[in-house]
């Protein structure tokens, strides 16, 4: 008998909006599947505004008026020789029957399974399908509100979702995300305490705050960092050390 394709869940999230949700899925997905060889879907349920699904006919259209990313856009599928990943728009409700039913009619086995969701726990269906991804990630950054509403959410998800038993989370991680590399801000040391005391899982890398997040590169890029259609370039990863973030993910998600 076949051995079971056992696929893996997973989510960055945070209660606060623009911490770099959508970001960290499109960099993540396009290095695990146009790098690293595992097939990925992402559903962007991010309803209303379907940013990542948005995104992908952008990266399209830029790379067909780049030359530069048109051949590399061409050799990549020409040598790896699969299709850039599904991005589906779906609601919240009822994602985690919507990911089945995609899973069930795949013609190829998905390894990574990406949920992007809206910032917000009053969406319906939010915590269901946190629950039932196997590891989350959540950015933070140093800013109060939100470290508040993090800390809290994470510490009630753990102490809800997780002992109820019924649930497949494995892991919840924070890390930093958009850290000032000029700045020695003492509020580090003062959460990095208060997320040890609270027990929760800190990330060791810690992710720069870098413009190459924002350029969503223009029409002469040479290279490309957050794409749907190419994977980041590896300078780029390593200036904002997305490279080890990456590292220390594939360690947690043992895929
Ligand atoms: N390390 C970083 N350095 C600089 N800019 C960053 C970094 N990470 C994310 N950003 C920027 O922050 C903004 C918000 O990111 P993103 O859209 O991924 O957040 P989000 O959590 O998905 O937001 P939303 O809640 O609106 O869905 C984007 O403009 C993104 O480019
Ligand atoms: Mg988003």
């Amino acid at each position: 008998m076949k051995a079971e394709h056992k696929t893996v869940f997973i989510a960055f999230s945070s209660q606060k909006g623009g911490v770099g949700k959508s970001t960290f899925t499109t960099l993540t997905a396009s290095t695990l599947h146009y790098r690293l060889g595992y097939n990925v879907v992402v559903f962007d349920a991010d309803f209303p505004q379907y940013s990542l699904a948005k995104m992908k006919a952008r990266d399209l259209a830029m790379v067909m008026e780049n030359e530069a990313l048109k051949k590399m856009a061409y050799k990549q599928f020409s040598t790896i020789n699969k299709k850039a990943y599904p991005i589906i728009q779906c609601k919240a409700e009822g994602l985690l029957e919507t990911a089945y039913d995609f899973l069930g009619t795949s013609p190829v086995p998905i390894d990574v399974v990406f949920f992007d969701l809206p910032g917000t726990v009053n969406t319906p269906g939010i915590l269901k399908a946190l629950a039932g991804t196997n590891h989350i990630f959540t950015p933070i950054t140093a800013d109060r509100l939100v470290m508040e509403s993090t800390l809290i959410f994470t510490q009630l998800m753990k102490d809800v979702i997780m002992k109820e038993g019924e649930t497949s989370i494995r892991s919840i991680n924070l890390f930093w995300n958009q850290v000032d590399g000029r700045e020695r801000s003492p509020l580090y040391e003062i959460y990095n305490k208060l997320i040890h005391d609270l027990g929760l899982s800190l990330m060791e890398c810690q992710v720069m705050s870098s413009t190459r997040f924002r350029k969503e590169s223009e029409m002469t890029a040479k290279a490309i960092f957050r794409s749907t259609v190419l994977p980041p370039e590896e300078q780029m990863m390593k200036a904002c050390r997305f490279d080890r973030f990456m590292a220390e993910f594939l360690r947690i998600v043992q895929l």
